[in-house]
């Protein structure tokens, strides 16, 4: 199942003609407008803000009728370069599946639109903002104000998101010695290390050397342990029973913002995710056996000093955009109208 290929999510990003900076444009309205939940509350930036990296802080987030969806909300920064999308499912590869899923879900609802479509759209139609936006952005449409580019837009925004330009980056890729700081650079050693080998599961993060990292459809889900919830991962798709407890290796450029950790958030903080992983993959006492034989066998557990702890922390700090967090690019249009 690990080694299947997947079509990557990046065939939603968008081109750079007008009609397509008019659907980014769009997207972005649409993705902080709590109007587009059943009961105008939530937002899709409710559960994904931009100063966490658009995930949402919380272990798990709670859609429009109260009840608490299964998984963490992870950061949403490059995720169109990711081979699939969420947790553990290899058949959302596309951003737009993602968008419709967050809008019509019911079993939990997110936004809630589900039962609601003819509502929303009306709202829509009634904002004298909304239908010159969806007619710039849609121009060969007579009537453009319609669901197919309600997630049409949503995904463009949503594919639009990217941050790159992180000390790691400046220093790997641009040659920038002095990019990240001694303690960051001590840390990526022992990232890399063999003991520690955290760099031979998260391919995004490239030795510095720049020596050809694994590919990712080859680690796409892997099992290291953690979780306390019963969800048993790619297993709940596939029904193999060697898929339990494996989960996307994730992307970590951004991670330092994005807290609480693991696909159920059960982990609070970049220290507690090491020392989980110091511990060989054992979160707590409580841990069942099934989910402890299921570890890869890359997750074994090793010895670091405090100093050493530090240093790998800061190496997991230096992968954090600043002006992503910030870019008036991805922000609140509402807060500050254009
Ligand atoms: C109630 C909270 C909530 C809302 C509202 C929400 N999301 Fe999410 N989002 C999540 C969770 C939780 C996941 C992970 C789901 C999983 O792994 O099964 C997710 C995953 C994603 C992903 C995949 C990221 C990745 O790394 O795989 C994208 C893209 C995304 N959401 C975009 C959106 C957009 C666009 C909207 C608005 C239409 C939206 N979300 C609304 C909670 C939410
Ligand atoms: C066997 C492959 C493997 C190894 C080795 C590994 N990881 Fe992971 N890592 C994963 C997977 C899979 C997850 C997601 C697990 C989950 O959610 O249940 C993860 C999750 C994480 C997260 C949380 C990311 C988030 O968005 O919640 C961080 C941080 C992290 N790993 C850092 C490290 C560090 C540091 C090391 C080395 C000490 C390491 N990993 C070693 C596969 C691995």
């Amino acid at each position: 199942m690990h080694s299947q290929r997947h079509t990557p999510a990046s065939h939603d990003v968008p081109g750079s003609d007008d009609a397509t900076h008019a659907m980014i444009d769009l997207g972005r309205w649409l993705f902080y407008d709590p109007r587009l939940s059943a009961n105008e509350h939530i937002a899709c930036a409710s559960c994904h803000r931009q100063e966490l990296g658009f995930s949402d802080g919380h272990a798990t987030p709670v859609g429009v009728t109260g009840m608490p969806l299964p998984r963490n909300a992870p950061g949403l920064f490059n995720s169109a370069e990711l081979p699939a999308l969420t947790w553990a499912d290899p058949a959302r590869t596309r951003l737009a599946q993602q968008v419709a899923h967050a809008l019509f879900a019911t079993q939990p609802p997110e936004m809630g639109a589900a039962g609601n479509e003819r509502a929303i759209l009306e709202r829509l139609r009634a904002d004298p903002a909304y239908p010159p936006r969806f007619a710039a952005a849609f121009p060969a449409d007579a009537d453009p104000v319609a669901w197919p580019r309600v997630i049409e837009a949503l995904a463009a925004f949503a594919g639009s998101l990217s941050a790159r330009d992180t000390p790691y980056d400046r220093a790997v890729y641009q040659g920038d010695d002095d990019a990240m700081t001694p303690e960051a650079r001590r840390g990526m050693a022992l990232f890399f290390s063999p003991g520690l080998a955290c760099g031979r599961c998260h391919v995004d993060i490239v030795p510095p050397d720049r020596a050809t990292p694994p590919r990712w459809s080859d680690l796409a889900y892997l099992a290291t342990g953690a979780g306390r919830s019963a969800d048993r991962g790619l297993a709940q798709i596939t029904g193999d029973p060697s898929d339990a407890y494996r989960f996307r290796v994730p992307p970590l450029r951004n991670v330092a913002v994005t807290a609480p950790y693991m696909h159920d958030g059960s982990l609070p903080t970049l220290d507690a995710v090491v020392r989980f992983y110091e511990s060989g993959g054992r979160a707590g006492a409580g841990a069942e056996p099934e989910r402890l034989a299921a570890r890869h066998p890359l997750v074994a557990g090793f010895v670091l000093s405090d100093d050493e702890r530090r240093d790998l922390i800061a190496f997991l700090h230096a992968l954090t955009d600043e002006r992503a967090l910030r870019a008036p690019e991805f922000a609140d249009p509402f807060a500050a109208p254009e």
